[in-house]
């Protein structure tokens, strides 16, 4: 995906524009298909003896995503990516801010129509799972709930050529997921999402919970897949050496913030955010060799507690550049240059 610019499924190709410098096709067009504005979350923590306390899970996020492009988000675990990408999809509300899909402001509408467009994968799959329905039924509720089959051989059809999209095959519609391997009930995970024929997909880290030896065939599927059928995918990962492929924007998120967001090569090339720099430093390098030269960055200190968050930039206690200004005001999320944004005071 992120190998080359212009490689779109077939919808996006329909949509997409010429870029007049370039000549190359630009995914999308004028209007992104998912717009977060200005997005919060925050959870209340009752029982508190002070009263209740907010965790800000997300705070204050803007960022759009293109139809048929894969954008990254990468951060630390406990920075608000599943949030993040719950919170689009509505399945949990905003506390602020505003969603837009195609353009129209979604964010308090009903949802059922949407939910068809909009699915999402789990990080777990044995856990998403429900474990006392057939993998038939899994993939079958969502066609019901929609209505996608006009007879019951159209709906056995359906789910036959659905398992077969992803690696099973029809005789395993009468088993239950239990039976299944990590990377099975993954597939049919990602089975239960294809079956409304969405457009957009979350991809909540829908490997790290698999086996290293699977995880590369997930993500080719997932990557065909996008080919296609021209989907479009939010694709969450805590390590950014597996969104670097995939991706064709990366956002990196710290504790409820984004704090860059560039094309998949150029963040590779030019990492502003000295955030995004240890997190590159402590990717692991395939080749040996090239770490020697490296100067390994190295993350001090856990990360704060999103419930009391470092005033100024979130990430000033372990920056290892932090000026005085860092902890007095928030840095503004700037465009540095063409489609690369940042936000550091040192920049
Ligand atoms: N349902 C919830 N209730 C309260 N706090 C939550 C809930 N879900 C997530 N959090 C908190 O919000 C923060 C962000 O979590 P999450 O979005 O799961 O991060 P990530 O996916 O990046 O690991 C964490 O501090 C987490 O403990
Ligand atoms: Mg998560």
């Amino acid at each position: 995906m992120s190998e080359s610019a212009v490689k779109v499924g077939a919808d996006a190709a329909a949509a997409s524009a010429v870029d007049a410098k370039g000549g190359a096709a630009v995914k999308g067009g004028a209007v992104p298909l998912i717009e977060l504005v200005n997005l919060k979350k925050y959870f209340v923590i009752k029982g508190a003896k002070q009263g209740s306390r907010h965790v800000h899970a997300v705070d204050d996020v803007s960022l759009s995503i293109r139809q048929g492009e894969t954008l990254g988000l990468v951060g630390e675990s406990g920075c608000g990516k599943t949030t993040l990408g719950r919170t689009a999809l509505r399945l949990y509300e905003p506390t602020a801010g505003r969603i837009l899909y195609r353009g129209e402001d979604i964010t308090d509408a009903k949802m059922l129509p949407y939910r068809r467009k909009m699915q999402i994968i789990f990080q777990d799959p044995s856990a998403s799972l429900d474990p006392r329905m057939t993998v038939g039924e899994i993939v079958g509720e969502a066609i019901d709930i929609h209505g996608l089959a006009e007879s019951k051989a159209a709906r056995r059809e359906r789910i036959s050529a659905l398992l077969d999209r992803v690696g099973l095959n029809s005789e395993q519609a009468n088993r239950y997921p239990h039976e299944f391997s990590g990377g099975q009930q993954q597939r049919i995970g990602i089975a239960r999402a294809l079956a409304v024929e969405p457009e957009f997909i979350v991809c909540d880290e829908p490997i790290s919970a698999l086996d290293v030896s699977i995880q590369s065939q997930i993500v080719n599927m997932l990557d065909d897949m996008q080919d296609q059928l021209g989907l479009t995918y939010l694709f969450i990962a805590h390590d950014i050496s597996v969104v670097r492929y995939i991706s064709d924007r990366i956002g990196v998120m710290y504790l409820g913030k984004l704090v860059e967001l560039a094309e998949s090569g150029e963040i590779h090339k030019n990492p502003l955010h000295p955030y995004t720099r240890t997190l590159f430093a402590a990717a692991p390098v395939p080749d040996p060799e090239k770490n020697r030269g490296r100067t390994r960055a190295v993350l001090e200190g856990d990360i704060p507690s999103p419930i009391n968050p470092p005033p100024g930039c979130r990430f000033h206690t372990r920056c290892p550049n932090a000026e005085p200004r860092c902890s007095a005001a928030e840095p503004e999320f700037r465009e540095y240059s063409p489609g690369h944004y940042a936000a550091c005071h040192l920049l």
